[in-house]
């Protein structure tokens, strides 16, 4: 993990306290702490640091999530392709993170891309913002895309067919600025960062895969600064009681308080409504993007991905 960014974590287990994390660290390679632990002097937490990846979830990794599917081979190798098809000289490759990464204009600050995979639109915004973090609660993902930040290149297997595969090698065009982006293990719903620290933010298709949806969104407007920010937040809406509750769903039911389509909902919440996101956002875009998933050499999944770019 690189060094800088230690001022701005805090511990995610007591939060909505902001306790400082101190760092103890093993072993550095220049700037990048290879191995350590991250205390807080709180709740006495230790959150390591091994071969550079920091592991900021609040929960232990349980057999639960080690089970996820981002955590197997075939699913990583998909979101290789779809994050990185395009370098892989692929024709039917997705223009979709460069779609993304148009809607957020140049300035300063740190930018935040929560649920980043395998970290394609991290990698984008690094054109965009002093600094980028990819934070995903997935460690294949993570490991993935610090894979590629530090070596630049990750082999990869590509399925075909049935068991067929074929051997590829994503390398990163020299011109990306490696230097300015990092990736860690963390929660979407505990987001390890003291509160006002972005200036910057995008939840790309992951509002549908947390368990509590709102919480998302309050976790979002925390850690954005309270002006000259934006976030896009893009999501093809599948919800589904094997993520989360129908009561915590943000749309795609008829009743309650959330009741309706999920895009609608999101931005009512951004404008305000409740109280829940203060201070409001403006709405500054909406629109579609259409996302591609390669499970195997005749298989896609596409994917229609309903953006709202705020703005406040
Ligand atoms: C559908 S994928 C989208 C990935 C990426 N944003 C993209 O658009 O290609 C959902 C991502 O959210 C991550 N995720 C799911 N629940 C999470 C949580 N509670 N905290 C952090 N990441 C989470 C998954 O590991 C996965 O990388």
């Amino acid at each position: 993990m690189k060094k800088p960014l230690l001022e701005m974590l805090v511990c995610p287990v007591c939060l909505p306290d902001e306790i400082e994390l101190k760092a103890v660290i093993t072993q550095q390679h220049q700037e990048d702490i290879t191995e350590g632990v991250l205390t807080c002097p709180k709740c006495g937490g230790a959150h390591p640091i091994r071969e550079g990846i920091a592991f900021l979830d609040p929960s232990p990794q349980t057999e639960a999530k080690a089970a996820s599917k981002y955590e197997t081979a075939p699913v990583v190798s998909s979101y290789l392709w779809s994050h990185y098809g395009d370098i892989l000289g692929d024709p039917e490759a997705s223009s979709a993170y460069a779609e993304w990464a148009g809607l957020v204009s140049g300035g300063p600050g740190v930018a935040l891309d929560i649920g980043s995979a395998v970290g394609r639109f991290t990698f984008e915004m690094s054109r965009k913002r002093d600094f980028v973090v990819g934070i995903d609660n997935s460690v294949a993902f993570i490991r993935a895309a610090r894979e590629l930040m530090v070596r630049g290149r990750k082999p990869m297997a590509l399925r075909q067919e049935g068991l067929l595969t074929r051997e590829e090698t994503i390398v990163l065009p020299e011109t990306w600025q490696i230097d300015k982006v990092e990736f860690i293990v963390g929660d979407a719903l505990a987001l390890p960062f003291r509160s006002k620290s972005f200036s910057a933010l995008a939840s790309l298709n992951i509002a549908d895969k947390v368990q509590l949806p709102l919480k998302h969104l309050q976790e979002v407007n925390r850690v954005a600064r309270e002006k000259e920010v934006q976030f896009v937040l893009s999501d093809p809406f599948s919800w589904s009681t094997e993520v989360a509750r129908e009561e915590d769903w943000l749309g795609g039911k008829d009743s309650g308080p959330y009741a309706g389509r999920g895009i609608d909902n999101i931005i009512a919440l951004l404008q305000g409504k409740d109280r829940r996101l203060l201070p409001a956002w403006r709405i500054a875009r909406q629109g579609h993007v259409w996302w591609k998933i390669r499970t195997h050499a005749n298989h896609f999944e596409l994917i229609r991905s309903c953006f709202v770019k705020a703005e406040r």
